[in-house]
């Protein structure tokens, strides 16, 4: 049996999105206020399987981590650090992608989705991307993953890992993970398609809103979100074949911490022209202190360094004598 240990990851590969704060960091928060053990990660090593500028990486990555200190990630109770500088990550993945099998792999829909039509000139981190994140949640033997919707086919494969390898070498030596993929936005839409997932990798800035949007950006944003010419309905089966409309209407939900049915009978026959101002106002509501927030960390951005090296250090303690026994384990 194994201690009850929450790992989770946001790749620097971009500004943070409101899907990244309210389908993952969000819930990272509670997960550190409920007092379960917590390790957060930058992951920029995932973030370079696609072309990262280096000092963009670099400024991205600092910049994650103002938000989830803004968001409310208190380094005094939870790890928070950047992915390669803990090498224990790296050398997992290896051994990990020496268990998975290509056909696994081959089968992500994340992959497909990124790699589109031109898989040929696409980098073999993409492709071995799901090997490297079950070793980031093996590393530490998390039990729990707070994720989105999207990380769902991922956390399966961690676990097919972590079952392979504890068959072929006969051990009980990794856990089982169990995805808590759970809340009120777990898949928030883009603004632009309400068939794609807001991302922060979308070339379309307008796609999303992010961490660092102000206040008139947020407004015209949600403004000029696409949606359909109908009001909004007055029973929530009404949203079902309305992509747009049920995006916008589940975000309002989860940022008012109220039930989708709830925000339905309040809005119950309204136009988007009296609904979008309303999201915009409770958007900005929310998101300016951490806005705010995050301006004053980056200003001191060494501060924000030396409390990713802190974080790192702890993650190595504990991620180091884990490799080693898989080291012993494997015969290495
Ligand atoms: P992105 O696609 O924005 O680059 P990441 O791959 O870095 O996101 O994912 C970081 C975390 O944010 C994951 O837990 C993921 O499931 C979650 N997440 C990403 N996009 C969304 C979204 N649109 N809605 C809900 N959660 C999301
Ligand atoms: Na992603």
């Amino acid at each position: 049996s194994f201690k009850p240990r929450i790992f989770s990851g946001i790749q620097p590969s971009g500004g943070l999105t409101l899907g990244n704060y309210l389908g993952a960091l969000r819930r990272f928060v509670e997960k550190q206020d409920e007092g379960i053990e917590t390790i957060y990660c930058l992951v920029d090593m995932h973030a370079i399987t696609v072309w990262q500028d280096p000092a963009r990486l670099r400024q991205q990555t600092r910049e994650g981590a103002a938000a989830f200190l803004a968001a409310g990630i208190d380094p005094a109770r939870s790890i928070l650090f950047n992915q390669s500088q803990v090498s224990a990550h790296a050398e997992l993945a290896w051994i990990f992608n020496c268990v998975a099998r290509m056909g696994w792999m081959g089968r992500m829909t994340q992959f497909k989705d990124k790699a589109g039509k031109n898989s040929e000139n696409v980098s073999l981190g993409l492709f071995a991307y799901p090997a490297l994140m079950a070793a980031d949640i093996m590393a530490y033997h998390a039990t729990m993953v707070p994720v989105g919707e999207d990380q769902k086919q991922h956390l399966e494969l961690t676990r097919d890992i972590a079952i392979k390898f504890n068959n072929d070498y006969k051990v009980d030596f990794f856990p089982v993970v169990e995805p808590l993929i759970e809340g009120a936005a777990t898949r928030v839409m883009s603004l632009r398609d309400g068939t794609r997932k807001m991302s922060k990798s979308d070339p379309s800035d307008q796609s999303r809103i992010n961490l660092t949007d102000d206040a008139d950006a947020i407004a015209q944003k949600i403004r000029k979100a696409k949606t359909d010419p109908e009001p909004l309905p007055e029973s929530i089966e009404g949203l079902r074949d309305r992509p747009e409309a049920r995006n916008l209407v589940n975000i309002y939900a989860a940022l008012a911490g109220h039930t989708v049915e709830q925000v339905v009978r309040d809005f119950a026959g309204a136009q988007f022209g009296t609904f979008k101002p309303a999201l915009a106002d409770l958007a900005v509501a929310k998101l300016s202190p951490i806005t705010e927030e995050m301006n004053r960390l980056m200003a001191d951005p060494g501060e924000i360094d030396r409390i990713l090296a802190d974080g790192s250090e702890r993650a190595d303690a504990i991620a180091r004598p884990i490799l080693e026994q898989v080291y012993d384990i494997t015969g290495m």
